[in-house]
């Protein structure tokens, strides 16, 4: 669960503007026209260190701190403040020489070799001991310096090793799961193909094997390696706080594509409330590789973000100025791109917009990266856009620590998409990401801003909750709560399938046919591109079910299957619960069958966040080509202009309305 916070940034003043700077790249001379650069733009914070161990830490108990203290210092008589990173993301040749047993394993049984980044293994005790001692002393160090605002943890945790020190992990964080031999025999249903284990020696992670591995283990395996990372993370977290009390300590997670292999609202607990801040990392998938345009794609990663913090502010640590160098096809944004996806972050919740990176590398694996100084320099489009954003933000200092606005949510279960994701499933094509995010999309579409948080958070706010696409589900407790209370949901097909083991529930839709009165006899997906008619005119593609109503009235039903319902709805206490047994090719018409039409020209984007006080900032971005007019009065932040209903929003142009 996510603890309240919203003063994340305390030690910033207003809003939060910079990058990852890695000026241990560039010679002496580079750092004043660097700070020079970002005065000019009105960067206020940079996060440094985040790959240097090999600068810090040279060798075995070898400890230098020269260039650190240099740049800390540099930063400080700047006014710039800093987001003090411990670099354990990247270990540097001579620890994984040294430990060799620290490099990771892969599922074929492979040991990485050093050469990259990330390579460690979460289970060894000597990379524990080593970052933990690194975050010690760079928290003793640096607890007290006038230019620290921040401590970030790591760089982006998603490494699982397969090794044997993992295996033996596993079967500790098993048997606190499952207690025994016998209940872990159980929960996974081992009697099937005589996977019996008589002794603990014999659980293996899920490395490469003859056939389809147990499902009920890839899953554990996923939650195990999950909560090793949030130990790690906890370990350089205490250890920080230890000498450091008083500052925020973050790390960045990932809301770029499938997120990461973690369960980021299991680490809720230890990313939100006092002293904790969630930051979020999020590159754009080319518009030529995706369905979704940029805008809808930046308002999603914003959303799952906000959830994530539970609502509460968070900061967008990194986007990229134009193209991410491991993107398939190098792209450049469209004038001004940058600049509307930073202020709809905002206006989603972030307390700033950050960038990987400041200044453009010459050399190593993202020397093509993009960046807010690219190797084109000053006199560039994308720096002139960059201070222009700086400018623009320092305007909208007194948004900090006011919270968005939302009417809807779609629930989003990590462990869900996992278990989605087992092998040995009806459908390939029945992923839970991509439905997520056309969901997110279409209610974007139609100017709903909406949260993307757990099923069993506290739903009772929203006048929509979406699960598009919830597939394992142990009780339906919580939804039934909230529709009773009043709420709407509509359930995506094959939802409510399995338990927690990914075991079916029998009976099915599982642990959702009491709550939607409705009965699936049997699973019926599409072939790639085949269309099912429903109807009332609609068409559904990848998935169907022969279902029927047990409780429910039928609102559509397949026209090749006149007894068999595609959508249902039931009136339950002083809500309603719609089911879907297909998905929906265009979800315009059930938003409009629910009353969800948009109230502005598609491409205007509305979202508004809100002070404690009552007081209200409207932020309004026009994508599309033309002038727009909406319903709003006030004071826009941007040009220091009056507002009113007649006031035309140019093409391309943002306002941040004072209400
Ligand atoms: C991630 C990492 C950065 C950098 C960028 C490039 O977000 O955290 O170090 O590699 O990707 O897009």
């Amino acid at each position: 669960m996510a603890h309240p916070n919203n003063d994340i940034v305390p030690t910033v003043d207003g809003l939060a503007y910079g990058g990852d700077y890695n000026p241990e790249q560039w010679p002496r001379e580079v750092w004043d026209e660097d700070v020079r650069l970002m005065r000019e733009a009105g960067v206020n914070i940079v996060s440094v260190n985040i790959f240097a161990w090999a600068g810090v830490n040279p060798g075995p108990g070898e400890w230098d701190f020269t260039r650190l203290d240099a740049i800390m210092d540099l930063l400080a008589n700047a006014g710039i403040k800093a987001d003090l990173a411990t670099s354990t993301a990247s270990p540097p040749p001579w620890f994984s020489e040294r430990h060799p047993e620290t490099l990771p394993v892969n599922a074929e049984g492979v040991r990485l070799n050093s050469g990259a980044r990330a390579e460690y293994c979460p289970h060894a005790p000597a990379f524990q001991e080593a970052v933990t001692e690194m975050a010690s002393r760079l928290a003793a160090r640096y607890a007290g310096h006038p230019a620290l605002a921040m401590w970030h943890v790591g760089n982006e945790y998603y490494r699982s090793c397969f090794c044997d020190l993992a295996a033996d992990a596993f079967r500790a964080w098993l048997q606190d799961r499952h207690g025994s031999l016998a209940g872990l025999n159980d929960a996974w249903g081992t009697v099937f193909w005589s996977q019996t284990y008589s002794a603990w020696s014999q659980v293996l992670p899920p490395r490469i094997c003859a056939e389809t591995p147990n499902p009920g283990l890839v899953l554990d395996w996923q939650r195990f390696s999950s909560d090793a990372l949030l130990s790690l993370f906890r370990a350089e977290a205490g250890a920080i706080a230890a000498h450091s009390a008083d500052k925020p300590i973050t790390t960045n997670l990932m809301v770029t594509g499938d997120f990461s292999g973690i369960d980021y609202h299991r680490w809720s607990e230890y990313t939100t409330g006092p002293n904790r801040l969630v930051a979020t990392d999020h590159y754009l998938i080319p518009e030529h590789d995706s369905d979704i345009a940029w805008p809808a794609q930046v308002a999603f990663g914003a959303d799952a973000s906000r959830g994530l913090a539970g609502g509460s502010p968070w900061l967008l640590m990194e986007q990229a100025a134009n193209s991410s160098a491991w993107r398939r096809g190098y792209f450049a944004k469209k004038p001004g791109d940058q600049i509307r996806h930073s202020l709809s972050y905002v206006a989603r919740g972030s307390e700033g917009a950050m960038y990987f990176q400041w200044r453009a590398s010459r050399y190593g694996a993202e020397r093509y990266h993009s960046a807010m100084l690219p190797h084109g320099g000053a006199d560039s489009r994308v720096f002139r856009e960059v201070k222009q954003l700086g400018a623009h933000l320092k305007r909208l200092a007194e948004i900090k620590g006011s919270t968005v606005v939302s009417r809807a949510a779609v629930l989003l279960d990590f462990e869900s998409s996992w278990a989605a994701k087992t092998p040995g499933q009806p459908s390939a094509d029945m992923a839970t990401y991509p439905e997520l995010r056309r969901w997110h999309a279409a209610l974007w579409r139609r100017g709903v801003t909406t949260d993307l948080v757990n099923p069993a958070w506290d739903l009772s706010g929203y006048e929509y909750v979406f699960a598009p696409h919830l597939y394992l589900l142990d009780s339906d407790a919580n939804l039934r709560a909230y529709v009773e209370g009043g709420g709407t949901l509509v359930i995506g097909p094959y939802s409510g399938v399995v338990d927690r083991n990914d075991r079916v529930h029998p009976g099915l839709p599982g642990a959702i046919r009491d709550l939607t009165g409705v009965r699936v006899e049997e699973f019926m997906p599409l072939p790639e591109g085949a269309v099912a008619v429903l109807d009332d005119g609609t068409e559904g593609r990848t998935w169907t079910e022969a279902a029927h109503a047990l409780d429910a009235e039928v609102l559509a039903s397949f026209t090749e299957f006149p007894s068999t319902g595609a959508l249902f709805r039931r009136r339950l206490g002083a809500g309603e619960v719609w089911y879907l047994a297909t998905r929906p090719v265009d979800l315009g018409p059930l938003l409009d069958r629910l009353g969800l039409t948009a109230d502005v020209p598609e491409g205007i984007e509305l979202v508004r966040r809100r002070h404690e006080d009552g007081r209200t900032y409207l932020f309004a971005v026009n994508h599309t080509d033309a002038p727009q007019r909406f319903d709003a009065s006030g004071h826009d932040l941007l040009t220091g202009r009056p507002w009113t209903p007649a006031t035309a929003l140019a093409p391309g142009e943002a306002a941040v309305i004072r209400e």
